[in-house]
């Protein structure tokens, strides 16, 4: 059987990936660049609605308040938005799309699917323009790295794809996401250019992801796979699902498990071929996607032909 049918089954290993992935992964281990300690157990068997339920206990969506050193004594709480995240939407969103960037999407006509919830989610300098008809045209938020926010060719401050819509930024810390130790020597520097942003454009709601939210979500990874996952952060994928899972009745998530489109095409945008934007070198992802995979509760002719996952928001169901 091959391997993304494996992958549909949630019966795959990083044995079953290429050596040069593998490779990359055994060298995140023994580099552990964020000073991973981790503490629990791992290969704890959840079921899909186990793990659901784990998730909606544990995880708290928590973005940098100001309150804390050093944000606190450099005046942060000014800087940050009075509304937090959490609360920008009252009674939150019915049914919400995550739209992965992978190659996966093109030719798969899901523009108007995708546009017909009530909230849509985006990473990074995915665009919409031009590709409509498989990504749809609306934006809600959209989840960027640090490296959006500091690398020139990105035009963070003057790119429209960064204009009204929610922005969420995030940058690696280091495991004890001691905050100070962070402030100092991010792995690329967000802080200036997010002050100057909220300086400029005082209204528009933009947030910086706590570490310890991210590194919560890497425990539970961690704790739910049997093997060693690379000691990284997840990738922005996993922490846009679990975002949404947190303000939706239900999240219906495109292309993260890969529909029959699979490619090597990194992103839809992009002419770049490597297996490891589907699969993960850097970034836990083969691992995320089998937990995803595991809480799916739509169909799998969805899976298959519009790589489409249905997860429930944590308000929906009852633990
Ligand atoms: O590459 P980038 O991080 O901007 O893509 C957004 C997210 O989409 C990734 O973090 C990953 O979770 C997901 N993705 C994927 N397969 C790809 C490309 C991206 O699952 N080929």
């Amino acid at each position: 059987k091959s391997f993304l049918y494996k992958l549909w089954k949630g019966d795959v290993s990083s044995k079953m990936l290429n050596p040069r992935l593998q490779k990359a992964m055994k060298d995140y281990l023994s580099t552990n660049k964020h000073g991973v300690r981790f503490k629990g157990k791992r290969n704890s068997k959840l079921t899909g609605d186990q793990l659901f339920c784990e998730l909606k206990e544990r995880v708290n969506v928590k973005t940098i308040d100001g309150k804390e050193a050093p944000f606190s004594t450099l005046g942060w709480e000014k800087h940050v938005p009075q509304i937090p995240l959490g609360k920008l939407y009252t009674h939150g969103f019915g049914s919400c799309a995550v739209v992965m960037s992978a190659g996966a999407i093109l030719n798969s006509s899901l523009g108007d699917e995708i546009d017909s919830h009530d909230a849509v989610l985006r990473f990074n300098s995915a665009p919409t323009r031009g590709y409509e008809k498989d990504v749809g045209n609306k934006t809600t938020m959209r989840i960027i790295n640090s490296q959006i926010l500091t690398n020139p060719n990105h035009h963070f401050v003057d790119s429209s794809l960064y204009k009204d819509v929610i922005l969420v930024a995030w940058d690696p810390a280091p495991y004890s996401a001691n905050l100070n130790v962070w402030y100092k020597k991010p792995d690329y520097n967000l802080f200036t250019p997010y002050v100057q942003h909220r300086r400029k454009n005082p209204t528009q709601p933009f947030y910086i992801l706590h570490p310890k939210f991210i590194w919560q979500l890497w425990d539970i990874i961690q704790e739910n796979t049997k093997e060693k996952i690379q000691p990284n952060p997840p990738s922005s994928g996993f922490i846009g699902i679990l975002i949404m899972m947190s303000m939706c009745n239900e999240v219906h998530v495109y292309e993260y498990i890969p529909s029959v489109r699979q490619t090597d095409l990194c992103h839809y945008h992009e002419l770049y071929y490597d297996a490891a934007c589907t699969l993960g070198a850097y970034h836990p992802l083969l691992y995320e996607k089998l937990l995803v995979q595991r809480m799916n509760k739509g169909l799998q002719d969805d899976l298959y032909r519009k790589g489409k996952v249905i997860l429930p928001g944590f308000k929906a169901v009852k633990c």
